[in-house]
């Protein structure tokens, strides 16, 4: 196996080479966040894709969120360094039993969390991140929303604001291992400590933070003067950026066991293979894309 360094000038002079540019998600390994050209959420991630000049995109994060950089880019080249790097959550719907919900609830506005498959923001009337989810809801004109397919996410937005939000038992895995028991006893052992948290955390995990924010969200947050100590509600890849942008302030992981091995799949190994191969590829097919694309041109409207 290679070293690192001789990896990473591998991969920067290959990336030249092809007209790349390296996007990585907050939740990425540190040594994949130290090459990227663009470190943030799926929303950051998103506009970033849809602006980029590049001719190929590698994508350092999970399937959906190379997927919508195809939404989003038809024309170029989206490679996903490990092809199985997938999101669960995204899996626990599909068009088909969208379709079925969407027959039993008719007329409720479909509003997808972009952690799904194209073929369902196919479906979708409107996508959203963590970011930008209160502000997508209260922009539509119908009262009735049927929210897939995060039921945490769901449940947070629906404290919100007051539209009637319908949701779908979808959850991520990870952010399931985070307790309320761990933020009690951390805000005891810290209690200067800022509680800052995902809202795809559990509702009683949500009910004992300062701050509910995407991992863009909490990056900005820790920036602040006034937040020297962080209790970090989410996946424990964001420690390296937050740790990296803020020498000297002190950051608690909420759970040592809130690691998503998806993220963990993308190594720099892979990135170089995918550069070299131009392979794994990410293509979403077009008649799905273009009515996907209709859903997060709507997000992106609205930013
Ligand atoms: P963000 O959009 O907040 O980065 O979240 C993405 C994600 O997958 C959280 O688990
Ligand atoms: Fe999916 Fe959870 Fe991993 Fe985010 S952390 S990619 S929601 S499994």
């Amino acid at each position: 196996m290679k070293g690192d360094a001789e990896l990473v000038e591998k991969i920067l002079s290959l990336k030249t080479e092809r007209e790349a540019v390296i996007l990585a998600h907050n939740y990425q390994r540190g040594e994949i966040q130290d090459i990227a050209d663009f470190v943030g959420d799926s929303l950051e991630l998103s506009q970033n894709a849809a602006r980029t000049d590049a001719e190929v995109i590698v994508f350092c994060g999970v399937h959906f969120m190379a997927e919508t950089a195809s939404i989003l880019c038809p024309d170029k080249i989206v490679l996903l360094p490990d092809i199985h790097a997938g999101c669960p959550m995204a899996n626990m719907i599909t068009a088909e039993s969208l379709k079925e919900r969407k027959r039993e609830l008719s007329g409720a506005s479909v509003v997808c969390y972009i952690n799904s498959t194209a073929d369902v923001k196919a479906e979708s009337d409107i996508c959203c991140t963590s970011a930008n989810a209160v502000k997508v809801i209260n922009s539509l004109d119908g009262q009735e929303i049927l929210f897939v397919p995060d039921q945490y996410l769901g449940h947070y937005v629906s404290t919100k604001t007051d539209k009637r939000i319908t949701l779908w038992p979808g959850f991520c895995p990870t952010h399931m291992r985070i307790y309320p028991e761990h933020i009690t006893e951390l805000k005891q052992r810290y209690p200067q400590a800022k509680v800052v948290v995902h809202p795809e955390c559990r509702a009683e995990v949500i009910a004992l933070a300062d701050e509910v924010l995407s991992t863009g969200g909490i990056c900005r947050y820790a920036r602040r003067d006034d937040v020297s100590e962080m209790i970090v509600g989410t996946e424990i890849g964001i420690i390296h950026r937050l740790k990296k942008e803020n020498p000297g302030k002190k950051f608690i992981p909420a759970s040592e066991q809130a690691i998503c091995p998806n993220m963990r799949l993308i190594t720099l190994e892979k990135v170089l293979w995918a550069l070299e191969d131009m392979a794994p590829e990410v293509k979403v097919p077009e008649e799905i894309r273009r009515k996907a694309k209709a859903a997060v041109d709507k997000m992106l409207q609205i930013g």
